[in-house]
């Protein structure tokens, strides 16, 4: 095997007879396969099904606590289940609010209160003629349809290894007081599962923004959610917030959804005192408290830090096989052809690839056409617009090893006929 570009267009034209031949015989065998959503697999969810037996009605009553988490009260959740997630965020437990089974239900809630009601007395950007948000691409695809629906203007700002340029994000957030937020997956990023260097969040942390109400929306979703024992590590922002005075700039977002139940875990968000009292004062209109007995239920089955650690490496178990499935094939099958790159990530749900520029949009019919589905091209930027058609995101966790190599030998060849049709125009098109 030689690199595409290299070969003759009369080369390329004989490959490309060889692969359509290999296609027409997988989509003979009327394939059903999913590599488009980050779900656990069933083989996960039931690690936690001892978490549905663990509770009692008489444990409802918490003695040390004096609550009973069958009744209302405790608006902001139970102590037990705030100290759960400030171990894992490592922030204090009064700076956090348990909310219910989505983190994405907290971000969309902040925001709607930021434009509803404001930040901290601050105008309602509802009332402001442009709201803008930065948005490091490629990113998520949840994130840019909060903005969206609330006509907040996304810019992208492209990522490296070490997470958002931040030079581009610095002069922006400083000169343009309409900018009031930024998303940011700091940890085993979505879709790259790259993880934020120092220096990066560093940089965050002394940002000096124009708006007095700008915030890093910090959704550490993959805080714990390593593939092996080789873990990235990312520093504590409000550590160094405290450094710069700017604690109020943060709010952190995470959930068990991929460490329990995704569709029954419960979630939480972190901030300074001043902005959990704001957001506290919204909530008490909004609800009288969320479902504290399945707060309950996850505080029974983590006792403790390390029971959470051995919880996550049996995940790891199911998942790094699947990463390093897709991962070889990648190596093997597209990497001596010179014809796309890839994350190679030490957590979270996802693997990016980047095919040759303008491709993208091909792969995904040509997988369609065999049976394949993958995350929508375009999904990863805000709009659904990827500037240069190559971005493509890949969910290896649900399906199973098997339905896994049968998709990826399935992808890579979509791969190589759309390069290869790819170039043949290209070569037609200078000679
Ligand atoms: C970065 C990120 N944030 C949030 C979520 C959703 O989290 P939750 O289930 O807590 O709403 C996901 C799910 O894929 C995600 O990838």
């Amino acid at each position: 095997m030689s690199f595409y570009s290299k070969m003759s267009a009369a080369e390329l034209e004989r490959e490309l007879l060889d692969l359509n031949q290999k296609y027409s015989k997988f989509k003979g065998m009327n394939l059903s396969l999913n590599m488009a959503r980050g779900k656990p697999s069933p083989e996960q969810l039931e690690l936690s099904a001892d978490m549905l037996k663990n509770l009692e009605y008489s444990q409802l009553f918490r003695p040390e606590s004096k609550i009973n988490a069958g009744n209302y009260g405790e608006l902001t959740g139970i102590f037990e289940a705030k100290k759960f997630f400030a171990d894992i965020l490592e922030v204090s437990p009064n700076l956090v609010i348990v909310g219910g089974n989505s983190s994405l239900n907290l971000m969309y809630n902040y925001v709607a209160m930021a434009m509803q009601f404001g930040i901290l007395g601050n105008t309602p950007w509802n009332k402001l003629e442009k709201v803008k948000f930065l948005c490091p691409v490629p990113g998520y695809d949840r994130h840019f349809a909060i903005c969206e629906l609330f006509n907040i203007e996304m810019i992208n700002i492209d990522m490296d290894e070490s997470g958002p340029k931040m030079d581009r994000v610095k002069k922006i957030v400083e000169s343009d007081p309409a900018v009031k937020g930024i998303w940011c997956v700091p940890k085993y990023s979505n879709p790259t599962g790259i993880t934020y260097s120092d220096s990066v969040v560093r940089q965050f942390a002394a940002l000096k923004p124009a708006a007095k109400d700008f915030r890093i929306l910090w959704d550490n979703a993959y805080v714990v959610h390593h593939l092996s024992d080789k873990h990235d590590i990312l520093l504590n922002i409000f550590d160094e917030c405290k450094k710069n005075e700017s604690e109020d700039m943060v709010i952190e977002f995470c959930s068990t959804s991929k460490i329990t139940f995704a569709g029954g875990g419960i979630s939480a968000l972190a901030g300074s005192a001043a902005n959990i009292d704001d957001i506290t004062k919204i909530m008490s209109k909004q609800t009288i408290g969320y479902d504290k007995i399945n707060q309950l239920r996850h505080c029974i089955f983590f006792p403790s830090v390390e029971k959470l650690r051995n919880h996550m490496s049996a995940h790891a178990k199911i998942l790094k096989p699947k990463f390093d499935l897709v991962i070889e094939n990648l190596e093997k099958q597209i990497k001596p052809l010179g014809i796309g790159d890839w994350t190679n990530p030490n957590g979270g749900y996802f693997i990016s690839f980047n095919s040759l520029e303008g491709c993208g949009k091909r792969i995904y019919e040509l997988c369609k056409g065999a049976g394949v589905v993958l995350t929508n091209i375009g999904a990863t930027y805000p709009y659904g617009l990827d500037p240069k058609n190559k971005n493509i995101r890949i969910a290896p966790t649900f399906p199973s090893t098997d339905e896994l190599k049968m998709a990826m030998d399935v992808f890579c060849l979509c791969v190589k006929i759309a390069s290869v049709e790819s170039l043949i125009s290209k070569k037609k098109d200078t000679e």
